[in-house]
């Protein structure tokens, strides 16, 4: 029997709909009991397929951390979303720091330089541009889709800017003719933080098609999940090339999967004099040309990744089903608006974005929720500078918009691990605040 009847038939055994051995699959589970059931804001859209790759690759696995199958991930990842080269990571925070070195040195930005970005968001797409030395330039938010203002960017811009970094607000495209009028007047490039965007389009292209590099996020509330686990995607080669120096401890050798058992790998060259001022033949994989860090996944995240990719469609497309519900039950309060996508632009939902007209009727929504079991989360830091670690890089009070975040803000889930009986469940919560309003 194959290794992959016997993992099969070991899963089945075990009972794929059994929620105590295997959660991931309880998200798809039928049968919620509003009575005692949390509906999670998000989770794995897993089955016994990515179990049984995982386990597989435990198995067949001579080296065990990125090898040959997060090399195959790599490859399909960047032909589904039209790259021409990708490098997966631990992380989507890892995949910023290092597209953000791997950029600086390839465009040769100096330290002090600056890169224009949101001051809502996530902090590591900030975090990413000060760990490489460079200069956060916070833009405000407009209250119309939550992402930055387009009208506050060009008064930002000074000799020393680079970059505009963007972070699509749980998904949702901003005005991407908007903003490129303005890059292209600038001479400026457009980095896109894609870890709430995947499959996200303007004008029937890919977000990431308008930009110079992509990262990506696989944590467990993404659309597609690693566990743990990022991309960086570029149509340059050499970014990718570079991103990957950085992540794989700053070594110079490039050989990815099978290459790494080429006897004079993928340079053709590989015992050569590499190191200047050393006339022995070093072994390239010990040649170290940038000062790097160890951000490798392990095998066994591609091998789940690729089964993941394959049902990006499908994900997509009950992402946007369950917006549109949520759409119709928060309409039913008055004083609050689910954020709606532009004309041109195809949103790929990470969650639902609410705005409450007053920070208490967001409290007691919010707590009304939470009290029912229907989870809420923050639109993440807020105003950034806000934020503990995050004062000593701009005065918050400049940005009046982006203050009032955490107060009139939150989202709920739209992921595929919802089911139509949990969203009936949210509507009964819902119609419940309504009635006693
Ligand atoms: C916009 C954005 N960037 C970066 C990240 C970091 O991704 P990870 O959790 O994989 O490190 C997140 C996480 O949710 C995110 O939402």
């Amino acid at each position: 029997m194959t290794i992959e009847n016997r993992i099969s038939n070991f899963l089945a055994e075990l009972g794929d709909q059994d929620e105590n051995l295997f959660p991931y699959m309880a998200n798809r589970k039928t049968g919620f009991d509003p009575e005692k059931d949390s509906v999670y804001y998000s989770g794995p859209y897993w089955d016994s397929r990515e179990v049984s790759v995982a386990i597989e690759s435990l198995i067949k696995g001579q080296w065990l951390t990125s090898g040959a199958a997060v090399n195959k991930f790599e490859r399909r990842f960047s032909k589904y979303f039209g790259f021409e080269d990708s490098l997966m990571v631990n992380s989507g925070s890892s995949a910023n720091l290092v597209m953000i070195a791997a950029l600086k040195k390839y465009f040769g930005w100096q330290d002090g330089d600056e890169i224009i970005v949101s001051v809502v968001g996530f902090p590591t797409t900030i975090s990413a541009i000060i760990q490489n030395n460079l200069t956060p330039v916070f833009v405000d938010i407009s209250w119309h889709d939550l992402n930055w203002d387009l009208n506050l960017i060009e008064n930002l811009i000074s000799p020393k800017t680079r970059a505009v970094f963007s972070s699509p607000v749980l998904g949702n495209p901003y005005d991407v003719d908007g903003l490129l009028t303005i890059t292209e007047r600038h001479n400026l490039q457009l980095i896109n933080d894609n870890c709430d965007s995947l499959g996200s389009k303007w004008k029937g292209k890919y977000l990431t098609e308008y930009g110079v590099a992509a990262s990506c996020s696989f944590y467990p509330a993404h659309h597609i999940t690693t566990m743990e686990g990022g991309m960086v995607s570029s149509n340059i080669e050499e970014v990718v090339k570079l991103a990957r120096s950085f992540a794989w401890w700053g070594r110079a050798c490039y050989c990815v999967g099978k290459q790494n058992l080429l006897k004079d790998g993928t340079c053709k060259n590989r015992f050569s004099e590499w190191i200047p001022n050393c006339d022995v033949a070093v072994d390239h994989k010990y040649v170290f040309e940038n000062v790097g860090y160890n951000l490798k996944p392990l095998d066994l995240q591609g091998a789940i990744g690729l089964v993941q990719l394959e049902k990006f469609e499908e994900i997509d497309l009950l992402r946007n089903q369950n917006k549109t519900r949520i759409n119709e039950i928060f309409a039913k309060i008055s004083g609050c608006h689910v954020v709606q996508e532009l004309d041109e632009a195809h949103c790929s939902w990470f969650g639902a974005p609410i705005v409450c007209e007053t920070s208490n009727l967001k409290r007691k929504l919010v707590s009304h929720l939470e009290n029912n079991r229907v989870q809420t989360r923050n639109y993440f830091a807020g105003n950034i500078l806000m934020q503990p670690a995050y004062t000593q890089y701009g005065d918050w009070r400049k940005y009046p918009n982006a203050s009032d975040v955490l107060g009139k803000v939150f989202f709920v889930g739209v992921s595929p691990t919802i089911t139509r009986e949990m969203m009936d469940y949210i509507e009964k919560v819902v119609d419940d605040f309504v009635g006693r309003e």
